[in-house]
């Protein structure tokens, strides 16, 4: 792939220096740099991309053969070779599609099997004297449900839910405080069932349930591949909701993770959710080169980090029930492709996947936008709209927020050159010295890379097909960074050392074989701890 990274970087230098609007000389440039699929449109047209650098990307995505990776995914192949699993989320989606084979066996029986139970007692749950629901997880076993029972509210039919994930005390006690013992379901999310905030905090929920009046035998499920230490926390068969390893962490909303969220909109609610990724799927599998959005959409995250260098991509949701997916998008992309090592064990030549941040518009306008708009670094935004909110009586609103999402878009690319600021000044009233410098202050660069995607309503089918996007374009960009998208090893290191400190920070063990940071620190700590834990 050496001779197609070079292309791509003799590319970028031709391009220092020309303007995006300049691109739309050419005609039809808005409808060629696009792809669409169903209802769905993702706009790239506003990004330094021609159709000699699309070709130039397009031809890194062959040489990659993401292709066949694709398929071998698809077909239940182990291609997170460095834990030995096949990597199927696709399958829990796979409504009405054919077998898949994991070492032989057809892993559709299973799911079916599994999802029919979920069905079947998340509406046990719903009609039942259930108020509130509290999903204890963290990592994946929190950030896709938290984020799309947020984001579908509207939908919302069943009892409420919560989420808690961090071991700080403060989560759980804030999340509790308040709520019935008596009518509240606890789930335990967690895929491996050892991780120690889970665990915690599953314990803690245990014991102010007791302590409150309500009956962990009865309202306590767990969702976990390990049935057997499901069944040592005292929680019983019929309300552990199994999965198997080859579904990673952050890639399970699609399972028995995603029960809350069963709860919250019901069965049907969630079938469309499924509908949505699976639809995705059957693009993302068919639709041919630059017509395919999860690699339209890999590609241009690949131009801008890889090749033009630019470290950071904002996700800037115009839609507020997407609040959270920022949150989540960060686990699935940084944990999936933050990475030094590629399959072979060889130093990734280029830079790693970029960071991930953002924010709801129109909040972010009034915190971080001055540095993307003004800053010297380049920062892509990925923009996300909605034709139509849920609040037909608040139908100004939406046009409101669609005007805001576009604006900034558009003034990412225009910019405002310093003529242009001069003459805002002296229509002012400025003149002389004071004007020339006021002016300066008032110059946006321009020339800023935007993507947006636009959808008719976020509703449990598009947010379906937006988190399966995302999850491809995940793994293209994996394949053609050459690393494993599957694994984690980079979060194992932390918890090690967490286990280590425990009994020095317990006073337990004296801190003489730490650095000199660590212990002062801890001996700060002891000092100023009036409480005994
Ligand atoms: O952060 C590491 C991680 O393993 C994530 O990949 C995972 O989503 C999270 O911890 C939670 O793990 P579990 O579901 O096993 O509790």
């Amino acid at each position: 792939m050496k001779s197609q990274w070079a292309e791509l970087n003799a590319l970028k230098e031709t391009c220092q220096g020309r303007s995006i609007l300049s691109l739309f000389e050419t005609p039809d440039r808005a409808s060629d740099f696009r792809a669409q699929t169903g209802d769905m449109l993702f706009d790239y047209a506003k990004t330094n991309i021609d159709a000699e650098t699309r070709a130039a990307l397009l031809a890194l995505y062959e040489a990659a053969g993401v292709a066949e990776k694709r398929d071998a995914m698809f077909s239940g192949a182990p291609i997170n070779d460095t834990e030995g699993r096949a990597v199927l989320h696709t399958a829990l989606r796979n409504l009405d599609g054919g077998p898949v084979l994991v070492d032989g066996q057809d892993v559709m029986t299973g799911i079916y099997g599994t999802l029919e139970r979920m069905r079947s007692f998340a509406d046990h749950v719903r009609d039942s004297a259930i108020t509130d629901v509290v999903n204890i997880g963290i990592g994946g076993s929190d950030l896709g449900p938290a984020m799309a029972v947020q984001a579908l509210s509207p939908y919302h039919d069943g009892p409420r839910c919560h989420f808690v994930s961090n071991v700080d005390g403060a989560h759980i006690a804030d999340t509790l405080r308040g709520l019935d013992a008596k009518s509240t379901l606890i789930i335990v999310a967690s895929k491996t069932f050892t991780t120690i905030e889970t665990m915690t905090n599953a314990r803690t929920a245990k014991a102010w349930m007791v302590d409150h009046g309500g009956d962990p035998a009865t309202q306590f499920a767990a969702l976990s591949t390990a049935a057997e230490k499901t069944r040592d926390f005292g929680i019983p068969a019929e309300r552990v909701f199994g999965f198997e390893d080859w579904v990673g962490g952050r890639y399970s909303l699609w399972g028995p993770i995603g029960l809350s969220l069963m709860i919250a909109i019901g069965p049907k609610g969630f079938d469309a959710f499924l509908r949505g990724g699976q639809a995705m799927d059957v693009h993302f599998k068919s639709a041919t080169g630059p017509e395919n959005l999860p690699v339209m959409l890999a590609l241009v995250g690949i131009w801008h980090a890889q090749v033009c260098g630019y470290s950071s991509r904002a996700v800037l949701p115009y839609d507020q029930r997407l609040a959270r997916l920022p949150d989540y998008l960060q686990q699935l992309e940084m944990e999936s492709n933050g990475k030094g090592v590629q399959m072979d064990g060889s130093d990734v030549a280029v830079s790693s996947g970029p960071i991930v941040w953002g924010a709801a518009g129109t909040n972010g306008q009034h915190a971080f936008y001055q540095l993307i708009h003004q800053g010297t670094r380049v920062v892509p935004c990925e923009f996300m709209i909605a034709a139509e909110g849920h609040e037909p009586d608040l139908a100004h609103q939406h046009q409101l927020l669609i005007a805001n999402c576009l604006a900034q878009s558009e003034a990412l690319m225009r910019g405002r050159n310093l003529d242009e600021a001069r003459a805002k000044m002296s229509a002012a009233g400025l003149t002389g010295s004071e004007l020339e410098r006021q002016a300066r202050h008032r110059v946006f660069g321009g020339n800023r890379p935007s993507v947006t995607l636009a959808y008719p309503k976020l509703d449990p089918f598009v947010l379906g097909q937006i988190v399966a996007l995302y999850e491809h374009r995940v793994f293209v960009e994996g394949v053609i960074l050459g690393i494993n998208s599957f694994d984690q090893w980079g979060v194992e290191l932390g918890k090690e050392l967490a286990t280590s400190l425990q009994p020095v920070v317990d006073g337990q063990k004296d801190a003489s074989d730490k650095d000199g940071s660590t212990a002062a620190l801890v001996r700060f700590i002891h000092a100023h701890q009036r409480t005994t834990p």
